[in-house]
């Protein structure tokens, strides 16, 4: 049993567990990145970190036109089903739990803010750890770096996805250090490259990565996967 992920660029996955499709924060169709557009995807579950433009944009159209189930936060969770007519949603919140049919979905602290596009109260910005096939991955989602990501590294993860592209998350030198805390046995980054405000070196923060850590970078253009 594994997970196999795809990063769509930004903050976008998808994760495919066996026949289940799981996306994280499709953000894709203004998304200068993106290696498809949402009229692409497939999807039984979507997983929203929190209400910014960058993670919500193309949610709705998703889940409305394959009935993906949305899993966010409950005041995103709300707005989907009342402004977007949404169907099937999920609303938990930091530190809970929910089983699905493909596995387990933990919402975790993220230190950030989420307003929604149109002004409306997003709830509290999260990450997930996603427990499946016998796998754990954790997406940081948006977020600054915090001690207490040790703690979710403690139950043992396979691939943390943090963002590196500094501004408006954690950037490299952050990510160095988050992956010291989380001790995952790989790393992939994230939230990078999408526009000239987070442009990194991806590579070189590989090499500190290497340098720095026990954990195995994993360094996707968009469009590229990894299984776990
Ligand atoms: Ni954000
Ligand atoms: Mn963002």
């Amino acid at each position: 049993m594994s997970i196999e992920l795809t990063w769509l660029g930004h903050g976008s996955w998808t994760m495919k567990v066996g026949e289940t499709n799981v996306l994280l924060d499709p953000f894709l169709d203004d998304n200068p990145v993106a290696s498809c557009q949402a009229a692409d995807l497939v999807a039984d579950f979507i997983l929203v970190s929190h209400g910014h433009f960058d993670h919500v944009a193309d949610v709705a159209p998703i889940a409305n036109r394959t009935s993906a189930t949305v899993v966010a936060n409950f005041e995103t969770a709300e707005w989907f089903k009342a402004k977007h007519g949404v169907q099937n949603t999920v609303g938990m919140n930091l530190g809970g739990g929910v089983n699905l049919p493909f596995g387990r979905v933990i919402m975790t602290t993220a230190h950030h803010s989420s307003q929604l596009p149109d002004g409306s109260y997003g709830g509290n910005p999260a990450g997930f750890v996603v427990e499946a096939a016998e796998r754990k991955v954790y997406f940081a989602c948006d977020t600054a770096l915090f001690s207490d990501m040790r703690l979710i590294g403690e139950s043992g993860i396979d691939l943390a996805v943090l963002p590196i592209g500094d501004l408006f998350t954690m950037g490299p030198a952050d990510a160095v250090l988050a992956t010291q805390l989380i001790k995952p046995k790989r790393v992939a980054p994230a939230h990078y490259n999408t526009w000239p405000p987070i442009q990194q070196d991806a590579e070189a923060w590989a090499n500190m990565i290497r340098a720095e850590t026990e954990s195995e970078p994993i360094v996707l253009q968009p469009g590229e996967r990894i299984v776990v």
